[in-house]
């Protein structure tokens, strides 16, 4: 795996916790194949052939690895990206079956991932639920308010438009992010889309493989400008205004603006609250916190443990279980975290020291 941000995540969550302290034991390629890459899509190679008889005689077939796999981002061993079966079956081939929502939510349904939720909890999911019986999903032509009367996924974010005079609203695309301005879950911070498809390319202000830095300066050069963020929102709204008045479109991407700026600086916060804990003499431990997505059930024999180790354990649970009580604690006892830090560059410099000391794993 060349992103060895995601090498780490995967290697942190699908590695079994060692009960004597040894380390975890990562497990293998079957496992990642299963879980992660069942969605994000394995690395297909081929190691040789094989004879097999057949009805027309014996013949020859690739022996491969990472296969089988319908992945958005597999990569094919003649070295091209991706995997037209992840949204069309194979036999099928039927675009009304990926115009349909339940076929994007064999990937996107959360918890961490949630678009299906959000579109099934919408207004434009239960209209979908309750009228789609009488919708056109095979019209190649796909007419505004004539074959549906609210947006499916596939409407907001690939299909060709028309409306009902035949002008098109929006050309087909299977490239996600030319709708969209913002990658709303990025890592961490919300953040333009990459330029490329390829992240494992994108490195931030401190050499780390993120598109953004800990304070949530984005890594410009792998991101889109401004310009490009402004002509990808103008498709998506364009899309909006063929159902909706330009007042609710502005209205609704004036809060969606506003959300992202609210949760940035929420994470923002968050990463002080962890300065306080690196500055606190524990940055040693720091790479305890890029793996820390450890399971609750750690964090719960941490707690019995409580006190006692909390200097000599080098458990990955404890470590994390200690800061958390130890920031809610200071939280407490203290005030406001802005009361600690005065001064938010110094923690911000604090934040970005934290990025370099761990850039030697991730990014080896
Ligand atoms: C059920 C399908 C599914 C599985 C399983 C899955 N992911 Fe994802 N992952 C997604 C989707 C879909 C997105 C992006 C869409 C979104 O943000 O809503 C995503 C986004 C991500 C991102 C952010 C990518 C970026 O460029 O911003 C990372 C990192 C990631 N996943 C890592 C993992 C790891 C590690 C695992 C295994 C422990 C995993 N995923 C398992 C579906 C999945
Ligand atoms: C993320 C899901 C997704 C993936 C992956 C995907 N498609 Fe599509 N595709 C769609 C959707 C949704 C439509 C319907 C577009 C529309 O309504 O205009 C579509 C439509 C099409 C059409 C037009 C079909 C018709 O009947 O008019 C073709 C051709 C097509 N896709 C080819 C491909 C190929 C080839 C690949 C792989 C290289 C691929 N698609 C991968 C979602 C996807
Ligand atoms: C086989 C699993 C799979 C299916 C099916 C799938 N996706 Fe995805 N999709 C992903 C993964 C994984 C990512 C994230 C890739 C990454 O960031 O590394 C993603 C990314 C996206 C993104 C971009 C998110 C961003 O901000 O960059 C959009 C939009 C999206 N998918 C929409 C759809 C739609 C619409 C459908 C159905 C037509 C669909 N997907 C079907 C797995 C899937
Ligand atoms: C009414 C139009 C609309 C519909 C319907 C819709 N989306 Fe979106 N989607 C958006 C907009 C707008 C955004 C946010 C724009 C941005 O991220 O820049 C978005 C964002 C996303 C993202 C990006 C998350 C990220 O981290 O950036 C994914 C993935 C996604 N949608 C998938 C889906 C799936 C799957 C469905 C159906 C279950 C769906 N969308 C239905 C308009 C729509
Ligand atoms: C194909 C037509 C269509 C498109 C495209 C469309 N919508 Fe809608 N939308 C509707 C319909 C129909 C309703 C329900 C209106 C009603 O109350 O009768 C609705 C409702 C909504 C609601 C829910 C308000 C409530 O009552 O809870 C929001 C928010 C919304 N739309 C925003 C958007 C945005 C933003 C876009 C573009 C990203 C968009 N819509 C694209 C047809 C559409």
């Amino acid at each position: 795996m060349e992103n060895g941000l995601y090498r780490l995540l995967i290697d942190s969550i699908n590695s079994v916790p060692s009960p004597n302290r040894a380390g975890p034991r990562i497990d293998g390629d079957l496992t990642n194949a299963d879980s992660c890459l069942y969605c994000h899509g394995t690395k297909i190679t081929v190691s040789g052939v094989q004879s097999r008889e057949t009805g027309l005689g014996a013949m020859e077939f690739p022996v491969m690895s990472g296969w089988p796999n319908q992945g958005v981002g597999r990569i094919n061993p003649d070295g091209s990206k991706g995997s037209c079966a992840s949204c069309h079956s194979r036999h099928e081939f039927s675009v009304e079956m990926a115009r349909k929502p339940y076929t994007c939510k064999e990937c996107h349904a959360g918890p961490d991932v949630p678009a299906f939720k959000v579109y099934e909890t919408s207004k434009h999911g239960g209209i979908f639920s309750a009228v789609q019986k009488e919708w056109d999903f095979k019209n190649t032509r796909w007419t505004i308010g004539k074959d549906f009367t609210a947006p499916t996924c596939a409407v907001c974010h690939i299909s060709l438009l028309v409306n009902e005079d035949g002008k098109v609203i929006a050309n087909r695309t299977h490239e996600m992010k030319d709708r969209l301005p913002w990658r709303i879950f990025g890592l961490v911070y919300a953040h333009p889309q990459p330029k490329e498809a390829d992240t494992s390319i994108i490195r931030n202000a401190d050499g780390l493989p993120l598109p953004t830095d800990f304070v949530g300066k984005g890594s410009e050069k792998f991101l889109q400008t401004k310009e490009e963020m402004a002509a990808a929102q103008q498709k998506m709204e364009s899309i909006c205004l063929a159902c909706h008045s330009q007042s609710w479109v502005d209205g609704y991407w004036g809060r969606f603006a506003n959300t992202i700026e609210s949760t940035n600086s929420a994470t923002f916060s968050a990463t002080q609250i962890m300065t306080v804990f690196f500055s606190n003499g524990r940055g040693r431990r720091l790479w305890s916190f890029c793996r820390w997505p450890v399971s609750t059930k750690k964090i719960d024999t941490a707690d019995e443990r409580m006190g006692r180790e909390q200097e000599s354990s080098e458990d990955q649970g404890q470590t994390i279980y200690y800061a958390i009580k130890h920031v809610f604690r200071m939280e407490m006892v203290d005030g406001p975290l802005s009361r600690l830090y005065a001064d938010s560059e110094g923690a911000a410099m604090q934040a970005r020291d934290c990025g370099r000391l761990a850039g030697g794993e991730l990014t080896s």
